[in-house]
């Protein structure tokens, strides 16, 4: 990643903007979306204005759209491809199962090998139940917790997503007007009409602030069934949790017998152990997703055998009943146990390298361009931010409106020449990426900046 300390100015890898020309096949397709779903949209995360280009095909690190641009992808469905895209084993695995048979009112072998392979992994698994999204997982994870204690009461942390089950969603979206006290931040409601009942029982706490966050647990302990905390959080900043900050959670809650889950959505795929491994702190049950289906929808929760006891069948209905057509369905569990089997320790050595390296080249970007910026993440995340305050909690994270057109243009030029990510900054690496597709993107990054600060011609 030499590139981001050249003198020469920096070269873009290519120019992508066909799909944004008035009689492109995107635009042309998204006209058609808008007459037949809301905003010619079914996934909120995937919608830009004034439209996205739409995808045709991956391979690789490398995504084409329908318009014929290919850009580097650096945000792999939102962390879910580890490997890119239609990885040769396992597109095979899955064809195979595939022509086997697709679901059944039946277990399938594939269905035990897959969780052997996490409880083998994820230090604290001991059990696993799949669903076929991260939403699922926590949900059923938050009503096992339930079960398990027979409190009503979570607590989560202000900003963290942990997808769409009502209870999570609240204090996502805080805002400056709403968002209370640093030590006891408010509940508010995310998506409107959020039953009252559903605020009332989810306590909000602040990421990263140890004495608040115990304080408050301290005081709520008698009504909380579960602590949910994502120890790598996203939309929080992908500032990684303070170690002494999980110890103090895995304290306080061991103390009053509140069920500590971790959402793993993404962060499993810091390190071969996890999140939990890489911080040395066990929680009781652990969400996943995303990563361990291989690239088909996919969710699971594990758990220590006595929680996840709750889901158990046998002996008449379980303390927490757990159905779902598609769970555990053979495909998937297929295409992930492929994905599983391709990470090895080495992948995992080999993503902490070039993620440091990719994260420290950008950072050095911002600083050359003289453009306000910072990098977080770990392992093979990263965000960038449009900010150069210090960077703890959703609170120093939140953008400004100014931050944010800023970011939205980065991120956009980013995707008129070559290279995607999230509109919030979000991206990572996958398996397939080299040095020479990490150079191009850094180095592309640099071009936008000096771009951003109006220094070269688009
Ligand atoms: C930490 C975390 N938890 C849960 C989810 C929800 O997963 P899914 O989109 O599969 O429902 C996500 C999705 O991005 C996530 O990032």
């Amino acid at each position: 990643m030499a590139s981001s300390t050249s003198t020469k100015s920096p070269r873009t890898l290519g120019d992508t903007r066909r799909w944004a020309s008035p009689g492109s096949r995107s635009a042309e397709l998204f006209t058609r979306a808008q007459s037949v779903m809301p905003g010619g949209n079914t996934r909120t995360t995937v919608y830009m204005a004034p439209y996205p280009p739409y995808a045709a095909s991956g391979e690789g690190c490398w995504v084409t759209d329908v318009d014929g641009d290919r850009r580097l992808d650096c945000l792999n469905n939102y962390t879910a491809l580890i490997h890119g895209h239609a990885h040769p084993e396992i597109v095979e695995a899955a064809t195979r199962r595939l022509a086997q048979g697709s679901s059944f009112p039946l277990p399938t072998p594939e269905e035990i090998e897959l969780a052997a392979v996490l409880c083998e992994r994820l230090p604290s698994a001991e059990r696993v139940r799949f669903t076929n999204s991260g939403s699922e997982a926590v949900m059923m994870a938050v009503k096992g917790a339930r079960a398990f204690t027979g409190r009503p009461r979570i607590a989560k942390f202000e900003g963290a997503y942990h997808g769409s089950y009502d209870y999570v969603e609240v204090s996502l979206g805080s805002t400056p007007e709403t968002w209370g006290p640093l030590a006891a931040p408010a509940s508010t409601e995310y998506s409107r009409g959020t039953p009252p009942a559903v605020l009332e029982d989810v306590v909000v706490l602040p990421f990263n602030h140890t004495e608040h966050a115990v304080a408050r647990i301290e005081r709520e302990a008698r009504h909380l069934a579960a602590v949910v905390v994502d120890p790598v959080p996203n939309r929080v900043g992908l500032m990684p949790a303070r170690r002494e900050f999980l110890r103090a959670l895995r304290e306080v809650t061991d103390r009053h017998g509140i069920v500590l889950i971790f959402d793993e959505v993404i962060s499993f795929r810091v390190g071969y152990h996890g999140a939990q491994g890489a911080f040395d702190v066990l929680p009781d049950m652990t969400t996943l997703g995303k990563i361990i289906g291989g690239g088909f929808p996919v969710g699971a929760v594990t758990g220590r055998a006595d929680v996840m006891a709750v889901f158990d069948p046998r002996g008449g209905q379980p303390r927490a009943p757990h159905g779902g057509t598609f769970n555990a369905n053979p495909v998937t569990m297929a295409a992930g146990l492929a994905a599983m089997r391709l990470l090895t320790p080495a992948a995992y050595a080999r993503f902490d390298d070039l993620g440091a390296k990719v994260r420290s080249s950008l950072e050095a970007c911002f600083k050359r361009a003289g453009v306000r910026g910072a990098v977080t993440g770990l392992g093979s995340l990263f965000r960038l931010h449009t900010t150069d305050r210090e960077l703890i909690d959703y609170r120093s994270t939140r953008t400004t409106p100014e931050e944010t057109e800023r970011l939205q243009r980065i991120v956009r030029r980013l995707l008129e020449h070559g290279v995607l990510i999230s509109v919030t900054g979000l991206g990572c690496l996958s398996t397939p990426m080299g040095e020479s597709e990490l150079e191009g993107f850094v180095e592309t990054f640099a071009a936008v900046l000096e771009m951003e600060r109006g220094a070269s011609p688009e």
